[in-house]
């Protein structure tokens, strides 16, 4: 068989680590042995890929998906996907999931003492256009309880998976919100050791997409990998 480049891996202190003890469920999912490195074959740095029959029409708009209006402060969020040599990447697909401006999800796991909005699913798609650009409309999630220690809420945050050129350039990773006063006590935002690579969770407050009298602008580029690589999470299990 012919040999191929593998993708590079992304340097250790970038990404969380598998065990992290404040993090209470990695304590039972972190490996125990080194972990055995597969090779990259030609399966998994090419296809398959998504395509555009795959997006709905609304699915970009997380506000006007139902016969009503989502309750909430509306925001929209746009970025560039790029790749570890800072190559836009052009028509993939972006997925985010959120819980609601009261901080529930619909969802039959999620039983927080907060009411569910009729008219807010929290699931949207995309494609990146030709120059690796997406924009999403939504509302600003709420905040959460959780149940990893006395007193825990997660930080407002956006999940986001994108999958890049082929499966193995998947990531699954979460925008947080500048200024959240629990960005200091979150265990999994913590889990980042690398100070620049955790600060590249947080989006940025942006006047150029800011809509007047409509929504506030935040703005989130992802960098799939090499040294500027957005964290991800662990591949070993998912979290709240
Ligand atoms: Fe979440």
């Amino acid at each position: 068989m012919r040999s191929v480049l593998g993708y590079r891996r992304p340097p250790e202190d970038t990404q969380p680590a598998y065990l992290e003890p404040r993090y209470v469920s990695t304590l039972k999912r972190a490996p125990t042995q080194p972990l055995v490195l597969l090779r990259h074959t030609l399966s998994e740095i090419s296809g398959p890929v998504f395509g555009r029959e795959c997006i709905g029409p609304r699915d970009h708009d997380l506000t006007i998906q139902h016969s009503g209006e989502p309750i909430g402060e509306r925001i929209v969020v746009t970025g560039q996907v790029l790749d570890d040599d800072g190559k836009a990447v052009p028509h993939t697909l972006v997925e985010i999931w959120q819980a609601n401006a009261a901080g529930r999800y619909r969802h039959a796991i999620d039983q927080h003492h907060a009411p569910l909005d009729p008219n807010f699913t929290g699931c949207g798609r995309t494609l990146t256009d030709a120059a690796g650009f997406y924009t999403f409309t939504t509302i600003k999630p709420g905040a959460y309880p959780w149940r990893n220690h006395p007193n825990a809420w997660r930080p407002a945050h956006i999940h986001f998976s994108i999958f890049g050129p082929s499966f193995c350039t998947r990531l699954v990773t979460q925008m947080y919100f500048p200024g959240d006063p629990l960005l200091s006590r979150d265990p999994m935002y913590l889990s980042v050791p690398n100070d620049d690579a955790r600060h590249r969770l947080i989006a940025k407050f942006d006047w150029q997409t800011t809509i007047p009298d409509v929504a506030l602008g935040y703005q989130f580029n992802i960098v799939l990998r090499g040294p500027e690589a957005t964290p991800f999470e662990s591949p070993s299990g998912g979290s709240p």
